[in-house]
């Protein structure tokens, strides 16, 4: 399994974790499902699942999340335990290395409890393959004795919810996958969503944010929760030091400007990926793997963390030959676009 490093900007505002933000992100995190802001068809069937499950006094079919780091997976899994009256235990696939240590985590979940798998992709074979008998049939087995006397015996686990989250749906194995009775991508946030979490975050921190610079603050946040509170954070210490401490739409301009991250929300390697595509490639089409050796950054960073935003937003395409950036990148990047400067 590919290992993944996770790059941390020195702006810090790339959408991973960082110190400061677990820090300050547990008193951000929403509590309950009426202030989960945004993902609406998500909700929607979650509250009646659950509404469902707690009628029958079940546990909720297990569920994996998939999508860019920062959209709200960790806080929704912990939204779910406190909404069906469970605990919640939070592990992480690379954390656990060995199959015992997996079986040792499911037998001491208590009835019901949500087990709370990230990174859920980089869990090791072997154990993945105790999460099979433990997801369908709520036992494990396990290997006693050696060699031609060895035997199995089953283990029964008190019943269970398992909530995976994965920023690439796609490197989970299809045997896991399908022990999933719900799968859910997690979608950019809107502005006007974002403008809400901003405002709400607001409240929490004790800044007065005007309507205006809220805005602003929404529509440069890359669709992303993590990065508006960040950026909540980082405008309001510059209203404090350079203003009266009132967020408006001047302040967030001005601040935002200053942490180099432009009207859409790109940011310096954002703008470093169209740029060398543009210069090296000639637009494109460039392979992955090609345009990462080019600007030296991790390909899994790459199509997990910043290509995700830049395809939503049609600055990029995918094809089967390559990435191609597309005639928005160029008119953003003030740039003639290809068409154009072929003639
Ligand atoms: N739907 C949401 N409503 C309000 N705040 C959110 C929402 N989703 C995420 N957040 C905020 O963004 C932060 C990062 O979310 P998190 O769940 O850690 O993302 P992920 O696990 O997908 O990387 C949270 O601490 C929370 O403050
Ligand atoms: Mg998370």
């Amino acid at each position: 399994m590919e290992k993944r490093k996770i790059v941390t900007s020195a702006r810090g505002i790339d959408a991973n974790v960082n110190v400061e933000d677990e820090k300050i992100e547990g008193s951000l995190r929403p509590r309950s499902l009426d202030k989960y802001i945004g993902q609406k068809k998500i909700k929607e069937s979650l509250k009646i699942y659950i509404e469902a499950a707690k009628k029958r006094g079940e546990c909720l079919d297990h569920l994996l999340f998939y999508g860019p780091p920062g959209l709200g997976k960790t806080t929704l899994a912990g939204i779910i335990a406190s909404e069906m009256g469970v605990n919640i235990k939070i592990t992480s696939g690379p954390a656990i290395e060995k199959p015992g240590d997996m079986a040792a985590i499911l037998n001491n979940l208590q009835e019901n409890d949500v087990l709370f798998v990230d990174e859920i992709h980089r869990l090791n074979r072997q154990v993945e393959e105790v999460l099979y008998p433990a997801m369908e049939d709520y036992a494990i087995d396990i290997m006693i004795g050696k060699g031609p006397t060895a035997r199995s015996i089953r283990l029964d686990l008190p019943h269970f919810t398992l909530i995976g989250a994965t920023t690439r749906a796609g490197m989970l194995s299809a045997p896991l996958r399908d022990r999933f009775g719900m799968i859910h991508k997690m979608e950019f946030y809107e502005p006007d969503e974002l403008c809400e979490i901003i405002m709400q975050s607001a409240k929490v921190l004790d800044v007065e944010v005007d309507p205006n610079g809220a805005a602003e603050m929404a529509r440069r946040s890359r669709g992303t929760p993590r990065l508006a509170n960040r950026i909540l954070k980082r405008v309001r210490d510059y209203a404090q030091v350079k203003h009266n401490g009132v967020i408006t739409k001047d302040v967030a301009v001005t601040a935002l400007d200053l942490m180099d991250v432009d009207k859409m929300g790109l940011d310096h390697t954002d703008r470093n990926i169209l740029f060398t595509m543009i210069n090296k490639f000639g637009g494109g089409p460039v392979g992955l793997d090609t345009l990462a050796a080019a600007i030296g950054e991790d390909s899994g960073t790459i199509e997990d963390v910043y290509e995700p935003y830049l395809i939503k937003n049609g600055f990029i395409n995918r094809t089967p030959r390559g990435r191609v950036v597309t005639d928005t990148a160029y008119t953003h990047l003030g740039l003639e676009n290809r068409a154009s400067s072929e003639i």
